[in-house]
């Protein structure tokens, strides 16, 4: 037996405004992206912001159903949009902002598992890897320089 240690780095801000100007603006974009959640089960709105190398930035919000399996994380719903929309950008860099209608939410919330699988496709197709920034609805601000950070032992296509 042999035990393996895995480690993994990210920072933390204190705040948006410890952030450069252009992740301020993204994470500005996904502010406004949470906004249109539809979360009239969970009251807990997540926006997502996307930056691609063509410069365009696609957004999502959470999108939930009265059966509830069949919503949508904000994630999903922009990385897919970018995907559907821009099949052949490079995905740089993502925000994402969380708010719950029912408490101060002061804590950075990470992207589920899911969701977190879901862009690791992104990151393994285009081969470089994505940035991402996340915060609750003000407060600290975690970054990491890529997907895998988040996801250690990740299952990957080329197994299949
Ligand atoms: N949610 C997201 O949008 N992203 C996540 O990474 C975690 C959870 C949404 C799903 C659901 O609409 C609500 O937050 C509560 O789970």
């Amino acid at each position: 037996m042999k035990e393996v240690k895995i480690e993994t780095i990210l920072q933390v801000f204190t705040d948006v405004n410890e952030l450069s100007k252009d992740i301020q603006n993204l994470m500005a974009t996904a502010i406004e992206a949470r906004e249109n959640a539809y979360a009239p089960y969970s009251k807990f709105n997540v926006g997502a912001a996307i930056l691609l190398d063509n410069n365009e930035v696609v957004i999502g919000s959470n999108q939930e159903n009265a059966c509830y399996p069949s919503g949508l994380c904000a994630e999903r719903t922009a990385i897919y949009y970018a995907g559907a929309k821009y099949p052949k950008a490079k995905i740089l860099k993502m925000a994402i902002t969380a708010s719950s209608q029912n408490q101060l939410t002061d804590k950075p919330i990470p992207p589920c598992g899911a969701c977190r699988q879901s862009i690791a496709e992104y990151e393994i197709k285009q081969d470089q890897p994505i940035e991402l920034y996340f915060m609750g609805a003000e407060g600290k601000v975690i970054r990491s320089n890529s997907l895998a950070n988040l996801l250690p032992l990740l299952f990957e296509n080329s197994v299949l």
